[in-house]
């Protein structure tokens, strides 16, 4: 089995880490990994951890959809945009990630019948194969973890199989100049063209953007945010 090198990352114990040389990851241990990331670290110590979302709601509310639209947010971890819709009268969210000790956080600061919770890992999914028509994919830092191809299919796979027509995509990822490595795993960034190129031509582009996120420790890290809208007929 493959394995990632532990090095550089965005997380609270990157300093630690990166002094190990030859610490990995294996695939297998990925539930583990985020898990602990989870369990050790506090909420907003954490190098994802935001205050200001203006950037995501910007396109959601771009996207205009009506409050009781399915909005899947996916690789969610314990993420403050469910806070966010929440108080915006949102009502039908699913909050979905691969660590269970992230979504246990969640559910417990956010206490709400209006979000679902459901572990699952999407380059393997089970569970989410199984929920309805989603209204509105929502990923932040989450697709750019999956480096291999065939994790990446089975992510556009899943997406596509789940985005009703005119329904909507926002991605928004680390970009090409973007760090190599977060919370300890190897990434891989994204221009406006390559996530054109991956969702093919059945989704076109509403808009796109560059972010400079600030980390809790002051760093920067440039991200891409995009959104999509699925076609009423599109093509492959
Ligand atoms: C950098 S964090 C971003 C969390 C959240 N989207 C946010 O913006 O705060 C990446 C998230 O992806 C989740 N994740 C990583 N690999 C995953 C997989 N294969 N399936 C589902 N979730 C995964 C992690 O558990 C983690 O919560």
């Amino acid at each position: 089995m493959k394995s990632a090198v532990i090095g550089h990352s965005c997380n609270v114990n990157d300093k630690v880490k990166s002094r190990r040389s030859a610490e990995t990851v294996n695939e297998l241990d990925l539930k583990e990994h985020w898990d602990k990331v989870y369990s050790n670290n506090p909420e907003n110590k954490l190098g994802w951890y935001e205050t200001d979302l203006s950037p995501m709601l910007k396109l959601i509310m771009k996207a205009a959809i009506n409050k009781s639209a399915r909005i899947l947010i996916v690789g969610a971890g314990s993420t403050t945009l469910v806070d966010e819709l929440l108080d915006e009268g949102y009502s039908n969210i699913i909050a979905s990630d691969i660590s269970e000790v992230a979504l246990k956080k969640l559910a417990g600061r956010t206490v709400s019948n209006k979000v679902e919770f459901i572990a699952d890992d999407l380059t393997k999914p089970t569970r989410l194969g199984n929920i309805g028509p989603v209204d509105l994919w929502i990923d932040r830092a989450v697709l750019h973890f999956f480096t291999k191809e065939s994790g990446q299919n089975t992510y556009f796979d899943l997406l596509k199989s789940k985005i009703r027509s005119k329904a909507y995509v926002i991605l928004a990822e680390f970009d090409l100049n973007g760090a190599k490595l977060c919370s300890g795993l190897p990434v891989q960034g994204y221009s406006e063209e390559m996530l054109t190129e991956k969702l093919g031509t059945a989704f076109e582009l509403i808009d796109s953007f560059d972010h400079t996120y600030i980390m809790p420790s002051g760093a920067e890290r440039p991200y891409i945010y995009t959104l999509f809208r699925k076609k009423h007929h599109g093509g492959k």
